[in-house]
């Protein structure tokens, strides 16, 4: 089972950004931790990080076909990025959207997720952990879908 784990703009800036909300982790560190768990749950993981929509767009279109779902924590363009929103919609895969910080109690324009309605899931303000979380229950969903 292939699961693209995909990360939007600054996510590269983890472990210099806000430790309050983001933690401490650096983003090689969490796909370090996700990639420790390949085995237990028997995926093969295929991580991308940018900073520009239209390559996270390219990105989705260039290997959705060859995946089985796809985690994603798109940083601010959780919150606009309404080409990323039809990219995830095309691909017709399932889509777990996770974010290390609590957007729901944080300023208003970052507590409306535009891509809410083509997630099965959001995990929000868990830090490192909503990512595994997140691999988790988008991996019991494909399954559970693959026994019906
Ligand atoms: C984020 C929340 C976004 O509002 C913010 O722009 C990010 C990271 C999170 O993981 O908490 O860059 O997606």
């Amino acid at each position: 089972m292939k699961i693209l784990v995909i990360n939007g703009p600054n996510l590269n800036m983890l472990g210099r950004r806000d430790p309050e909300h983001y933690g401490t982790d650096t983003l090689p560190s969490i796909e370090q931790k996700l990639a420790e768990k390949e085995k237990a749950l028997g995926c093969e993981l295929a991580f991308f990080q940018s900073n520009h929509e239209g390559a996270l767009v390219d990105f989705i279109q260039e290997k959705a076909a060859e995946a089985d779902g796809i985690l994603i924590n798109p940083g601010a363009l959780t919150h606009y990025g309404y080409s990323l929103h039809d990219a995830l919609l095309d691909a017709g895969l399932p889509v777990v959207e996770v974010h290390l910080s609590d957007i729901h109690a944080r300023e208003k324009w970052r507590q409306k997720s535009v891509i809410s309605d083509v997630v099965i899931k959001q995990i929000s303000g868990l830090k490192t952990e909503s990512y595994l979380l997140g691999l988790e229950a988008l991996i019991n969903h494909i399954r559970s879908g693959e026994c019906q």
